[in-house]
């Protein structure tokens, strides 16, 4: 099958090359020139573990190209996927489907035979109609279905997740647009992956139900934590013991600084909008993004208090920057309202990512970027773990505490033990805290 897929970030480039992999002839597509051609010239626009590899082999077997001309893929193609970014709009939360729009608008003109326009943006409920519109309007002579398709891949494990996904959710009430996204996934079927069909509609709306569904349970689980740290109990047990149960499930019971990363923020935000406008508010969610934003920055009096109540003239080391491990996302990172909380309090922040850094510098300012771990604790009255990378997880404690001012650890996503802490006074989420020995 030939495959379009229009926008080649996260989720286009990591479809786009899977499609690629699973034997389909597939052209990736970017406004951005600059993109494209690091793409041509192997050069991976975003980190993600494997990619590399899975682009190149591709390309190599010449099943996968690149390309800012949409014409020419799109007129051969059976399938055109739209992975452009759908960001918060500013104002107002609802989503911005500019992008996806526009998309349909160029998409609608290169059209040649019955094609299948798959929408792989995450969208609110009745985008697919507004698109098979824009199409229509555009080019009344079109032979076209729409059908929802949304991703559940997640940054840092996509390339497993789209290969090997928990379910695939097809949006279409059209025969032939189905039959075109069963010869698709294929191959997925000898994984056994269920493909849920669906009409357009559910499909838009399984997305957004999913990603407020988990950011509820991180939630819950942070406002539990708090509880504990107030009663004395332990959070990490807690959540072991909800979530051995099999009705609750023991995934997304971190508790941590709150979510972040491009897709649950934005998501959980949009899903409420939608709720308002069709008058069934989703009071639930409402309340979970509020509480998750205050959560974020919030975070900062943590710190104050490891230090006895005070941040100003105080010198804190950040390690992880991404809002989570294995990806180069900065986007809407609990690092930033942190950090930017940390120096409003009069605190000097020294920070390190291990794959982050060139976003990072993009997202913040006023910090001293560091090139590794030790030498972003030298000098530090606190070394705060936002992000919990692997290379975070056995650090070398005494060589921190040669380097450190304080011997003070906030870690806010409790990769260590408090008993482990010989010599620091460790803080953390949900537990009590760790004077030192
Ligand atoms: N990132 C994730 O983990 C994830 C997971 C599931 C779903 N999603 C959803 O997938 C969508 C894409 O997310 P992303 O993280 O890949 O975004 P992204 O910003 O990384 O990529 C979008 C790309 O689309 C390009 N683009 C925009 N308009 C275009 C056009 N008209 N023609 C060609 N290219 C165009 C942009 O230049 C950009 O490279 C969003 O709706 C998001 O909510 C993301």
């Amino acid at each position: 099958m030939r495959v379009a897929m229009i926008g080649s970030g996260y989720v286009g480039l990591v479809s786009g090359a899977c499609f690629a992999d699973f034997g389909h002839q597939v052209t990736c597509i970017d406004k951005d020139a600059d993109k494209i051609t690091r793409l041509r010239k192997g050069e991976m626009p975003i980190f993600e573990p494997d990619l590399d590899r899975l682009v190149a082999g591709n390309t190599w077997e010449k099943r996968l190209d690149f390309s800012t001309d949409l014409s020419g893929p799109v007129a051969e193609a059976d399938a055109v996927f739209i992975a452009v970014g759908t960001p918060s709009r500013r104002g107002d939360g609802h989503a911005d489907l500019s992008y996806v729009h526009a998309a349909a608008a160029e998409i609608a003109t290169a059209l040649r035979g019955f094609t299948v326009v798959v929408t792989k943006s995450t969208v609110p409920v009745g985008t697919g109609d507004e698109v098979e519109r824009i199409i229509r309007e555009t080019n009344p002579a079109a032979n076209f279905a729409v059908v929802s398709n949304p991703e559940f891949l997640r940054e840092g494990a996509a390339i497993q997740d789209f290969k090997h996904p928990d379910r695939i959710v097809v949006g279409t009430e059209d025969e032939r647009a189905r039959k075109v996204m069963a010869d698709l996934y294929r191959p997925l079927y000898l994984n056994q992956a269920p493909i849920l069909y669906t009409s357009r509609r559910t499909a838009e709306l399984t997305k957004y139900a999913a990603n407020a569904f988990l950011a509820t349970k991180i939630t819950f689980i942070n406002e539990i934590a708090d509880l504990c740290e107030k009663v004395g109990a332990d959070v990490q047990q807690v959540a072991r013991g909800i979530g051995l149960d099999n009705r609750i499930g023991g995934k997304f019971l971190h508790a941590g600084p709150g979510y972040g990363g491009s897709c649950f923020p934005k998501d959980t935000l949009a899903l409420v909008k939608t709720g308002q406008d069709y008058e069934a508010p989703l009071r639930i969610v409402e309340t979970v993004a509020a509480v998750n934003e205050a959560r974020k920055r919030g975070m900062f009096r943590k710190v104050a208090a490891a230090l006895g109540g005070s941040l100003r003239g105080k010198t804190i080391a950040v390690l992880g920057l991404t809002f989570k491990p294995n990806t180069d996302d900065m986007r809407d990172a609990p690092s930033i309202p942190l950090i930017t909380a940390l120096i409003d309090m009069g605190a000097q922040v020294r920070a390190y990512d291990p794959v982050g850094m060139e976003q990072a510098r993009q997202a913040l300012q006023g910090i001293e970027f560091c090139d590794g771990p030790y030498p972003c604790a030298e000098g530090a009255d606190a070394l705060v773990i936002v992000t919990e990378w692997e290379q975070f997880r056995a650090l070398d404690f005494a060589r921190l505490k040669g380097v450190m001012k304080q011997a003070v650890v906030v870690d806010l996503r409790n990769v260590y033990r408090p008993e482990e802490m010989e010599g620091f006074a460790y803080h953390s989420i949900g537990r009590a805290a760790w004077a030192g020995a």
